[in-house]
């Protein structure tokens, strides 16, 4: 008997995603059962039975489409195939099948704002000449100066370089990622009907959602000339401007684009589910997520964020605040494959420089990964105790901290090359995870691991964790069993602990009555009244000790 029983997926509501808790699973590192030492569709499908005992309600896959990996597989030679090293579409027809069998809803990526350089569309506009149509599916340009040898412009790629190669007529072509990664021409028809098609293929193939990759990128001001910006990426985040004035970055003729592609997924029964992937501030993300757009945007916020109730509480309130106002719904992450694993940040002095850090190899400065432990827990614990929906990446429930000390020379992140070793990039969050004590890559697969896994993953293994009290496989377990008994609505009120500016505690009450309480502060404070549910870590006598959360039901509620 499953230990989180709940209905099949078809049929049930259409707002499932509303509160749902997906789970990010990076393919090519969650189980690879075919032993070539990269994760497969059906090593997905061999653990669905996991993710359903651990309590989530859908899946999400990062892209397995055909691609040269140049990018992880953001890269897509064909968005309508499976990539053969990691199966067939019959292994992702099973694997969804088998999802549905489960109670697991799917979610798939699509990436929009390239395509990779291996792309049929790709190598026709490089065989066609300037101005043809095919070459108009992308950006093309001629350079600057009198042999046209300098860039079109000043644009820069988010992975270090210009944002422009050269081909050999002499052309250029725009790449805002790596240079295997060509920026599609969203003005242009085909470009936008192919991805109809795109959505309608997985959507009728029985997907239930989809992630939408760099969403805030696809419209660009591309009239002549084009405009420079400077050299430098403006942090999207605290630095775009709010009125869609950027050149490249949310621009308001995307929402066009969105209002298109919510047609098509409410044309299907439930309506297929979207969020987009809009690194921009609070404000602007949530346009993305209206309910005649995509219903959902991510809120990296709090992945962002330091550790300190302070900076969670304005969070928490600036994306519930902004999301009721658009009638979306909330969403809240800690991790995911772009970004050091929570716990590692958590374990870091505040303001640590993250590149720098993991240039030193992790060791500067040394984490206290203990620390970071106890503080991830209680992170999680207040996460899936807040309204909305929660995305997990693949790992976090077994609390595994970033691998910083992966040796240059197993780097795959084309932000290593690009940034000229500047930057080590997001191979260390993406170590393939260990199932087992021991065994060949901890249970990952027979043919080794694409990234070499440290010795302290036998003992963060699935096997080791399981059934184990006290274990942050078994405290994920239980919080996600609790959290949909107790789920209320999309509300939640503040309980203040002395001037909330001030206060190191952040205690929420929910709908139902179910309260959270979570100390950020480095000492105890009084353990509220109430019949004590879970705890991320020990409690005291009375007592909440540092970077712990408990969930209370209080006396009668
Ligand atoms: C965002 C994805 O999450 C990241 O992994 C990728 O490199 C870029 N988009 C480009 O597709």
């Amino acid at each position: 008997m499953p230990e989180n029983p709940r209905p099949a997926a078809r049929g049930a509501s259409a707002d499932w995603w509303r509160q749902a808790v997906v789970y990010q699973v990076y393919p090519r590192s969650f189980r690879d059962l075919d032993g070539d030492g990269l994760g497969d569709i059906r090593g997905v499908t061999e653990r669905l039975p996991y993710l359903q005992r651990l309590g989530v309600d859908a899946v999400w896959l990062s892209p397995f489409y055909p691609s040269a990996l140049a990018d992880g597989g953001y890269d897509v030679d064909d968005y309508r195939d499976v990539d053969p090293k990691l199966g067939t579409l019959a292994h992702a027809d099973e694997m969804i099948a088998r999802a549905h069998e489960l109670g697991l809803r799917v979610v798939v990526d699509v990436v929009p704002n390239h395509t990779s350089d291996r792309h049929a569309w790709f190598r026709e506009a490089l065989a066609a000449p300037p101005g043809s149509p095919a070459r108009d599916r992308y950006v093309f340009r001629d350079g600057k100066g009198p042999d046209g040898s300098r860039p079109p412009s000043d644009w820069m790629s988010h992975f270090g370089g210009p944002a422009w190669t050269r081909v050999p007529d002499g052309q250029w072509y725009l790449h805002l990622f790596a240079r295997e990664q060509p920026d599609l021409n969203w003005a242009n028809p085909e470009v936008r009907e192919d991805f109809l098609h795109t959505l309608r293929f997985w959507s009728d193939r029985g997907v239930d959602g989809f992630r939408v990759d760099v969403a805030h990128g696809l419209a660009k001001d591309l009239g002549e000339p084009l405009r420079d910006y400077g050299g430098v990426h403006p942090d999207p985040m605290t630095q775009l401007p709010l009125d869609g004035s950027h050149p490249l970055f949310d621009r308001d003729e995307v929402h066009e684009i969105f209002r298109e592609w919510r047609k098509v997924l409410d044309g299907y029964d439930p309506p297929r589910s979207a969020v987009a992937e809009a690194w921009v501030a609070t404000s602007r993300r949530v346009l993305y997520a209206r309910p005649d757009e995509l219903g959902q945007a991510f809120n990296f916020e709090l992945m962002v964020s330091p550790w300190s109730a302070e900076q969670f509480r304005v969070e928490i309130d600036a994306a519930l605040s902004a999301a009721a106002v658009c009638g979306a719904s909330a969403t809240w992450v800690l991790s995911n494959h772009d970004v050091v694993r929570h716990r590692s940040r958590y374990a870091l002095p505040a303001g640590t420089d993250l590149d720098a850090w993991l240039r030193s190899g992790g060791t500067q400065p040394a984490p206290d990964d203990e620390v970071g432990l106890r503080r991830a827990r209680a992170a999680s614990m207040l996460l899936l105790a807040l309204p909305g929906s929660a995305y997990l990446y693949q790992g976090e429930e077994l609390g595994l901290p970033e691998v910083a000390d992966l040796p240059a020379d197993v780097l795959q992140d084309p932000i290593w090359e690009r940034t000229g070793h500047a930057q080590k990039g997001r191979d260390g969050c993406r170590v393939p995870i260990p199932w087992t004590r021991e065994g060949a890559s901890f249970g990952f697969g027979d043919g080794g691991a694409w990234l070499p896994q440290p010795a302290s993953f036998g003992e963060l293994s699935a096997e080791a964790q399981d059934g184990t009290p006290g274990s942050t496989l078994e405290l994920y377990r239980a919080a996600l069993r609790l959290r949909r008994e107790l789920q209320g609505d999309e509300t939640l009120q503040w309980i203040d602990h002395g001037i909330p500016a001030t206060t190191h505690v952040l205690h929420l009450r929910r709908s139902t009555g179910w309260e959270s309480v979570t100390n950020f502060s480095d000492a105890d404070v009084d353990l509220p009244a109430g019949e004590v549910l879970l705890a991320s870590g020990p409690l005291g006598e009375g007592t909440l000790p540092a970077d712990t959360t408990v969930w209370l039901r209080p006396a009668g509620a």
